[in-house]
């Protein structure tokens, strides 16, 4: 039986000779840190040049982790104790944990069939408290960031791009991160390019900027990158969030190819999508000016059953189908107890929303499947893979499942190049 590839490990794919190239150089040098050593390479400084003219910005850091990206994010714009962000339900942990752990609270939001953020409902959530909203770009597929900006600029708030798993996705003829007052991407190993664990955060506010850059660095000042200061007004406490010159160097080297991979993705959506009946499943939405890089195939079922036949059906021919989380934030344990590590409560103490509020995210994601766009699929692989859906969907149809209506969201993945 041919195996199908159903990982979605996409820049873990692409590491060669480059990336091995790269880390024997930094080793060779034995300067890891990225602010000095014997010999150092500027490994990481060139990674955000190479990054500041990918994006067209002036201001990014490179960072550890994704997670990191996103306090960071927090931190530049000065959110903490007594504030909220609204978040959309449907996300990574990730996400609600970076607002947490500045002591602010995250609102959860409901999310449409685009699987991002419901626009039309983030008004409703707004409070006197509110001071952000955070666009998840969830799979490589952007939220309509027309409506979000317009909403922020409304209510005074600052929108935060989470682009963890939407690196050279674009909105109209922007890169998402780049639209927003400030953006955290992931390095991490299951992200478009990656260093193993790594993030990217940018920031609009040259002062936020600055301030995040001290923070990631236990909050120290270093003038011309030499040795810190922190006796000084500037400084605050900070976290020790820095990337080392090895994961920079891998990183650099995925940047340079990332245009070849985020075609490949793009070319495979479109090979995929060719082959399936639109007619019978519906896809996730695509907002009208979003280019997506396609993490995944998103089927949107009429009802959870139906999902759950469909993703058995797959599996019984050895196709991975899968939810691509069984639970959405909301119904957590973790929020639902109001859980932290300190036994105080905090940050949750004066938390005023509701948990368990967002019912339609719930019921969605639970008649959702995804199928993850290995870059290593071959053209044999998506032929096997249209014979299983149309098998699948003979199968569904046999049991009495009814075909849908052509939603003008599948007109729009035709469309999609
Ligand atoms: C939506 C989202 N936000 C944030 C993160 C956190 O990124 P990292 O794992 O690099 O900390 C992830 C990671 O998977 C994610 O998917």
């Amino acid at each position: 039986m041919n195996i199908i590839p159903s990982d979605n490990f996409i820049g873990t794919h692409y590491i060669g000779q480059e990336e091995e190239n790269a880390v024997i150089e930094v080793l060779k040098s034995k300067s890891l840190f990225r602010y000095d050593g014997p010999r150092l390479l500027n490994k990481s400084l060139f990674l955000e040049e190479s990054l500041n003219s990918f994006f067209g910005i002036e201001n990014s850091l490179v960072c550890s982790s994704g997670a990191a990206a996103l306090k960071l994010c927090c931190v530049a714009l000065g959110i903490g104790p007594g504030d909220e962000v609204l978040i959309p339900a449907f996300t990574f942990i990730a996400s609600a944990g970076a607002v947490l752990s500045c002591g602010a609270i995250p609102n959860f939001l409901e999310i449409d069939e685009s699987m991002n953020v419901d626009c039309k409902k983030i008004e409703e959530r707004i409070t006197p408290q509110t001071k952000a909203i955070m666009a998840v770009h969830i799979q490589g597929v952007p939220c309509n960031m027309d409506l979000i900006l317009d909403i922020a600029k409304k209510h005074g708030l600052y929108v935060i791009e989470d682009v963890a798993q939407a690196f050279g996705a674009r909105y109209d003829d922007y890169y998402v991160g780049t639209l927003g007052d400030a953006a955290a991407f992931s390095l991490q190993a299951g992200k478009i390019i990656t260093c193993g664990e790594g993030g990217i955060f940018i920031c609009k506010s040259k002062d936020g900027f600055e301030r995040a850059k001290r923070y990631h660095d236990n909050g120290g000042k270093r003038i011309d990158n030499g040795y810190p200061i922190w006796d000084d007004p500037e400084c605050s406490f900070g976290e020790n969030f820095k990337i080392t010159e090895i994961q920079s160097a891998i990183a650099l080297e995925q940047l340079k190819k990332s245009h070849i991979i985020i075609e490949k993705q793009r070319e495979l959506y479109c090979e995929l999508v060719k082959g399936i009946d639109v007619t019978f499943y519906n896809l996730r939405n695509f907002p009208p000016k979003a280019n997506p890089v396609p993490v995944s195939i998103c089927f949107v079922f009429h009802s959870i059953s139906m999902c759950e036949s469909f993703i058995q059906e797959c599996k019984k021919r050895n196709l991975e189908m899968d939810k691509y989380c069984d639970k959405i934030l909301t119904t957590y344990t973790t929020f639902r107890m109001k859980s932290s590590w300190h036994s105080s409560g905090i940050p949750y103490t004066n938390a005023t929303y509701q948990l368990n509020d967002c019912p339609i995210s719930e019921e969605l994601s639970k008649r959702t499947a995804w199928f993850p766009i290995s870059p290593l699929l071959t053209s044999g692989n998506i032929y096997t893979i249209h014979t299983i859906f149309d098998e699948t969907k003979d199968t569904l149809i046999g049991i009495g499942y009814p075909k849908s209506e052509l939603s003008s969201s599948n007109l729009r993945h035709r469309e999609f190049k």
